[in-house]
């Protein structure tokens, strides 16, 4: 159940009016609700309590602090490709043993900082990288646990850049080198193999890509059984899709159904990194209208949150619903561009949007969550925008809206 809703006549994130949001703390901003994520986790969580499992956040979803302790708090693991990232999670207090660290290009000194850490597992995505992490275990002395990436060459439906399973993507080892691949890892003295991992893609809206890659993935299990290569977990990987307009993914337990139905038994640990499902519909990005911009042509609506605070819809045309925040108004409806201030056509958030507005109204705009402030960036120098989470009558300002200072921070000039 969506955590925003009308209460009243004026749109409320749980108990909270996002009017009394904007007029306490300014527009643009994130607004999230901490009982949404934590519903979200939890649906994984129980949907998988009769097998052993561990539910990793994926951390670029949506990586402020306060949304890694909430999760950190129910128990999360969390999957990220960064130190950065890593860091966030541990004074997140998240724990070390829990995280899983993907990416393709992983650096000497991240796995270094990984393994003094201690995490989980490292998600190993190439035959270059399994040696070079186990060069840099061997010179630390120790060991370190590795799953491979194996790239299952499966179609998931989903917008090219997005896509991450095909063979044509730069994710993972391909299917036919996997074996050789893992061979390999048995044969080098610092690695121990823990487990196996497949990411296929993102806003996935059905169940039978996750499955393919699953089917797969058993393939290369059974076959490496053979050869007395055995693992403690199967990660997954993220990827279920969420409504942005009326798309009806399967619901976080048919899909966690699915999964368990064809592991059939297989014992060992399932590893899943959703991001997008988890906090995607639990935030909205406040805007309010600047200008109405009206031709025999076009509307436009002028806002003052643009694409450098949700790239979603110039980057992949990712369509967000856009609503008032005050549930009426005796403003005469049409169909407006909604568009942000900055210097570029394809600075919109939403297009041909049939609305009733007036200066200075305000607008949610809808599933901003997820790759919404993460994605963020300073470009035309606008400063990042204040994150606010609704945690039932409160409000907690998460993170401070950056400052002019603060977006020139150490920057200098030359001396002559
Ligand atoms: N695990 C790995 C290895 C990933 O690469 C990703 C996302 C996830 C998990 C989480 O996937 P999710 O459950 O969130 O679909 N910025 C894009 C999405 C990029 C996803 C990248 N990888 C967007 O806004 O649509």
């Amino acid at each position: 159940m969506s955590q925003f809703n009308y209460q009243d006549g004026l749109l409320h994130a749980e108990g909270v009016s996002l009017a009394e949001i904007a007029n306490q703390y300014g527009t643009p901003c994130y607004v999230y609700s901490r009982k949404a994520i934590e519903n979200s986790w939890l649906e994984f969580d129980r949907a998988l309590r009769n097998q052993k499992h561990l539910v990793c956040y994926a951390v670029k979803a949506n990586s402020n602090i306060a949304v890694l302790n909430v999760l950190a708090k129910l128990g999360a693991g969390f999957d990220i490709v960064s130190i950065g990232e890593m860091e966030r999670v541990l004074r997140a207090g998240g724990r070390p043993d829990k995280i899983v660290f993907s990416g393709v290009g992983k650096r000497k000194d991240e796995m270094k900082a990984a393994l003094r850490a201690g995490i989980k597992c490292f998600n190993v995505e190439s035959v270059n990288e399994l040696i070079r992490l186990n060069e840099v275990a061997e010179e630390m002395h120790i060991h370190a646990p590795v799953s491979l990436r194996v790239n299952p060459d499966v179609d998931a439906n989903t917008h090219p850049y997005i896509a991450t399973g095909l063979k044509d993507n730069k994710f993972g080892i391909a299917f036919e080198h996997a074996v050789a691949a893992y061979e390999l890892a048995s044969a080098l003295a610092h690695v121990t193999i823990k487990g196996i991992d497949c990411h296929i893609g993102s806003q996935i809206t059905t169940l039978e890509p996750f499955n393919d890659a699953l089917l797969k993935v058993l393939e290369l299990v059974e076959e490496l059984k053979q050869l007395e290569i055995t693992f403690e977990h199967i990660d997954l990987g993220g990827g279920l899709g969420i409504n942005y307009e009326g798309e009806q993914p399967p619901a976080r337990s048919d899909y966690i159904q699915t999964i368990i139905k064809t592991l059939n038994d297989v014992n060992v640990e399932l590893v899943i990194e959703p991001g997008r499902s988890i906090v995607g519909n639990a935030g909205v990005l406040l805007t309010q209208v600047e200008y109405l911009n009206k031709s025999e042509h076009h509307n436009f609506a002028i806002v003052d949150a643009a694409m450098n605070d949700l790239i979603r819809p110039a980057l992949y045309d990712g369509w967000h619903d856009i609503k008032r925040v005050e549930e009426t108004s005796n403003a005469e409806e049409a169909n407006y561009d909604v568009v942000g201030p900055v210097c570029e056509t394809g600075d919109f958030l939403g297009k041909d949007r049939a609305l009733r507005l007036d200066h200075g109204d305000l607008l949610a705009v809808f599933s901003a969550g997820a790759y919404g402030f993460t994605m963020a960036s300073n470009y035309n120098s606008r400063p990042r925008v204040t994150e606010i989470m609704v945690d039932g009558e409160s409000i907690h300002e998460i993170r401070k809206r950056e400052t002019i200072d603060e977006l020139m921070n150490g920057e200098s000039l030359l001396p002559k």
